[in-house]
């Protein structure tokens, strides 16, 4: 099976057929009408090589640091929640994944498997990312919680003061864990295999929030009592308050302006991750890579810079890292390899990244990731 599949979009085929629609589509979807969703990927595209030859590149190394960590690959598994529904344990999968392969993995807030359960399987540090929510008491916890597990860097999401909407996520009905109703049902008992997985692990509900959401007990509740509680009073003074509870190094995820990036190394922020959430918050704004030049120009020696959001191919990480990023997240490229094969599918997803990376550097005449400039790509379809 796995030889068949060459590249990241042989895995989303694989995903698409193996995991019931309404998970595939919580996937594979932007808010309302997916033009950013769309133009991530698309401009990305746009970017063209400078294709050099005579250049020597017998040794070459994709390895690089992150924060000071080294990694295999200038690459971060993405907080992406639901993971555990996308296939079982999902979240526990990717966090192995990653680290046999040598790259961090995050945890999101809204994650299936909780924390502790990440922390028991995994035995190495992870990232944990955070979303600000009211309950001040519950994210206080959440904090102590992550530094009790020996999370080394916490990713604080700041572009989802109210969720985006997608079209596709409300006419599928989702929930979590899902609500039976007759089309919910036929979509999952038409994937046996998904379902006899699920049946096996108890873990079918946003493991960081069980025993929080005061007086919520049922399905419907807890999604509502999650959605209810994004924080929209959050603002740059807040940073504090996360600050004095957190040592480990911190990462601001959502930026996408260059006054919003020096605003957050100017809160003490480690890194930024300049991203549009994968396309899934503000529809109609540009795409990350093409505001990423502009943005490591404003800030460059303040901080390393994240960049995610369409990021499907070994090429695209070459055309992110010549403009400017450091490192890079991926979501739905890991998450395709983990509703396609599990454990084993994300395992297969960053070896293609990887091998692309690789080729893609020596056909640029590149040897490592830190020689990557905007030199190497020869028109920009935007001002710099
Ligand atoms: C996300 N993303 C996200 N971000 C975050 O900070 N917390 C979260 O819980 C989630 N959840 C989530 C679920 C799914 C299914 C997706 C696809 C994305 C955004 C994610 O971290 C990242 O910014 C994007 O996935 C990057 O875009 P690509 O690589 O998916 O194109």
């Amino acid at each position: 099976m796995t030889r068949t599949i060459t590249c990241i979009d042989d895995l989303q085929q694989l995903a698409r057929r193996r995991v019931p629609k309404l998970f595939y589509d919580y996937i594979d979807s932007g808010s309302w009408t997916e033009s950013t969703y769309r133009e991530n990927s698309g401009d990305l595209a746009r970017l063209h090589f400078r294709q050099r030859v005579g250049c020597n590149v017998e040794n070459i190394t994709t390895s690089s640091t992150v924060l000071g960590t080294p990694v295999s690959l200038p690459l971060i598994l993405a907080p992406t929640g639901l993971a555990g529904m996308i296939h079982p344990d999902g979240e526990i999968l990717a966090a192995r994944a990653a680290a046999a392969a040598g790259v961090p993995y995050t945890l999101s807030t809204v994650s299936i498997c909780s924390i502790e359960d990440v922390a028991a399987r995994l035995k190495q540090p992870f990232w944990f990312q955070l979303y600000m929510m009211k309950d001040r008491t519950f994210i206080a916890d959440l904090i102590a919680r992550a530094d009790a597990a020996g999370c080394s860097t916490l990713v604080l999401t700041l572009d989802l003061p109210i969720q985006g909407q997608r079209h596709k996520d409300i006419r599928n009905g989702l929930s979590v864990p899902p609500t039976l109703t007759l089309s919910s049902m036929l979509s999952m008992l038409s994937h046996p295999r998904w379902c006899a997985a699920m049946l096996k692990t108890p873990r079918r509900t946003f493991g960081n929030i069980v025993g929080y959401a005061k007086g919520v007990n049922d399905t419907l509740g807890f999604a509502d009592w999650v959605s209810r509680q994004f924080d929209r009073s959050f603002s740059w003074q807040d940073i504090d308050w996360v600050r004095q509870r957190w040592n480990g190094k911190l990462v601001i995820k959502g930026v996408m302006d260059s006054d919003d990036a020096r605003q957050a190394f100017a809160a003490g922020a480690d890194a930024i991750v300049v991203s549009n959430h994968g396309g899934r918050q503000l529809d109609g704004a540009p795409s990350s890579i093409s505001v990423l030049a502009r943005i490591a120009d404003q800030v460059a020696g303040r901080g390393e810079i994240i960049m995610d959001s369409g990021i499907r191919s070994g090429q695209d990480m070459v055309r992110a890292l010549a403009m400017g990023a450091d490192s890079l997240m991926v979501g739905r490229a890991f998450l395709y390899g983990l509703g396609a094969l599990g454990e084993e599918g994300v395992t297969l997803s960053l070896t293609l990244l990887r091998k692309e990376l690789e080729a893609t550097m020596a056909l640029c005449g590149v040897t490592r990731i830190a020689d990557l400039t905007p030199d190497n790509i020869v028109d920009y379809p935007w001002p710099l």
